[in-house]
């Protein structure tokens, strides 16, 4: 099929945009524009999405707002949401909305009869029914990698104030290190191991379910349970049924926190906040429904994303939660949006025509500013950045946080506007410095500015506004994904790898001859020769 004109105009007009305001310092946006934090900042009852430190202007949005109706967003969004085959390559539905009530599941798949399982398990756990040999769990390791792993992770250490059951602990490597380090101190009689995997084939986590039910002992068959879609898998691990929990096909891995994948998380804060993050995720899925493309916040960040990355060609994203319990949701987002839309060929297998996926990276604030800010502010790449925060700290001093969001701002402050050589002069004069070391060091300390960010921010991150932020990015990878016309929903891309890796194993363990390529035999001699 080829591009329909209507969506190749909405291109040019975009890029026209970008054009006329490539050469504007965010300086005189602002200063042309008294009213252009009204104009550019976005709401949905708390949460609060401030574009005006963005590149662009009303008329730009326009245009980007009419890019994404040429290209069919509303429309697959409403083919997701009917549970539409949109995942071409696997010809899967795209239904993780359904697990929080934001869809409707398919026919017979009983959603709401499972949530109450896994969520009754959760609360046997946690009132001490479900036990260890050794009394009540004190602990649950996770076993996973990928969508099994970094949800979980990232929202038990996000809710760590909600915590009142039993520690929760994560295991993805197949790094050994990784699950001795974790279970050092716990007790084998007093932990539950969960394995979370919805193949129930992937190497890492069935190498380190075997390694755990090991060091469980005597305690294995009590003491380990499973979410998965293959429970002929989970059966022939030894796992009994009543301890199996499962999920469809029609929810991606890494959109799978929502299903029974979040056990580990619902042990940990109980069945009612589960229940509460679910609903923040429903409420932004009601929103990305009902709300016009011009209001429709994951549209537009979905669009600010398309403007950096398309339009002025910035090919990165910084993530920065000025949030400590937020310290793993970048790389949450890193795999939600890189293994969605890392892609390279259109929904029917041709070469994109742009640019698709940028590189997604980021740690929390304020760490970050003392590490790789300085190549923000006065590198030679412009990188957008995407600041979140909350407005309200839990349990955490209130002087702090006031400190944390102040240096937020100041961030958002220096990237935006800069200081120019004008004012670091005036300041060093004032200062009583000498017109000497005044034009020796000005160059170096002025800050061009003309940086963009966004700043997403909310009243305080419980259970209820972390399930309406994942939501809220999870649309965003979707509305892109559509502008791109790629499928966001399959990753063929990591399979050769996990291939050649099982090709490989019988050369490192066994001395099996190896066929293939000079340097990685060389490399497999030199282990062989280190290890002795
Ligand atoms: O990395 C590829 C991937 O397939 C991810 O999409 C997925 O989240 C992860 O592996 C784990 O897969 P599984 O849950 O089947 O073990």
């Amino acid at each position: 099929m080829d591009r329909p004109d209507a969506l190749d105009r909405a291109w040019r007009a975009v890029r026209a945009e970008a054009e006329r305001l490539r050469p504007i310092h965010l300086r005189e946006l602002f200063a042309a524009d008294a009213g252009r934090f009204g104009g550019l900042c976005f709401r949905l009852d708390d949460l609060t999405i401030d574009l005006s430190k963005e590149k662009l202007d009303g008329q730009a949005l326009a245009a980007l707002v009419e890019l994404a109706r040429a290209a069919g967003v509303e429309a697959l969004r409403d083919a997701l949401v009917a549970g539409e085959p949109v995942n071409l390559t696997e010809e899967r539905a795209v239904l993780h909305m359904a697990l929080r009530g934001g869809a409707e599941p398919p026919a017979g798949d009983d959603v709401a009869g499972t949530l109450d399982r896994f969520l009754g398990f959760a609360e046997a756990v946690r009132r001490g029914e479900v036990a260890g040999a050794g009394g009540p769990v004190s602990d649950v390791v996770n076993i996973g990698i990928g969508g099994s792993d970094l949800g979980p992770a990232m929202a038990a250490r996000a809710l760590s104030p909600d915590r009142d059951g039993p520690r929760l602990h994560f295991v993805s490597n197949v790094d050994g290190a990784h699950l001795a380090d974790t279970v050092a101190d716990l007790d084998p009689a007093r932990t539950l191991v969960i394995v979370s995997s919805k193949t129930f084939t992937t190497l890492e986590t069935m190498a380190n379910a075997r390694l755990a039910r090991d060091w469980l002992g005597p305690h294995a068959e009590r003491q380990m349970a499973a979410v998965s879609t293959n429970l002929a898998g989970c059966a022939a691990f030894g796992i009994p049924a009543e301890r199996v929990f499962g999920f469809w096909d029609w929810v991606g891995g890494r959109y799978s926190l929502w299903s029974a994948i979040g056990l580990s998380l619902a042990i940990g804060i109980g069945a009612a906040r589960f229940r509460a993050f679910l609903a923040g995720a429903a409420a932004m899925d009601q929103h990305v429904r009902e709300a016009p493309l011009a209001r429709n916040l994951p549209v537009l960040l979905g669009l600010v994303g398309i403007w950096r990355r398309n339009a002025l060609g910035w090919p990165t994203v910084a993530l920065i939660p000025y949030d400590q319990r937020l310290e793993r949701f970048p790389a949450y987002v890193q795999q939600l949006d890189m293994e969605s839309n890392g892609k390279r060929v259109t929904r029917d297998g041709r070469p994109v025509a742009t640019a698709t996926g940028p590189v997604i990276w980021g740690e929390p604030g304020t760490n970050a500013q003392h590490s790789f800010f300085q190549l923000l502010h006065q590198g030679t790449d412009v990188v957008p950045v995407d600041f979140v925060a909350a407005a309200r700290p839990r349990r955490a001093d209130p002087e702090h946080h006031a400190l944390l969001l102040a240096n937020c701002l100041a961030q958002g402050q220096a990237l935006a506007f800069g200081r120019s050589a004008e004012e670091v002069e005036a300041e060093m004069t004032a200062a009583g410095r000498s017109p000497e070391e005044i034009a020796r060091l000005v160059p170096h300390r002025t800050f061009p500015g003309d940086r963009p960010s966004t700043t997403i921010l909310f009243g305080e991150l419980d259970p209820f506004s972390l399930g309406r932020l994942i939501a809220l990015f999870e649309h965003k990878v979707f509305v892109q994904g559509a502008i791109w016309d790629v499928n966001s929903y399959d990753q063929w891309g990591v399979e050769l790898g996990k291939a050649l890796a099982g090709a490989l194993i019988p050369a490192l363990r066994d001395d099996a001859p190896l066929a293939g390529d000079a340097s990685t035999r060389g490399l497999v001699g030199r282990i062989k020769e280190l290890k002795g």
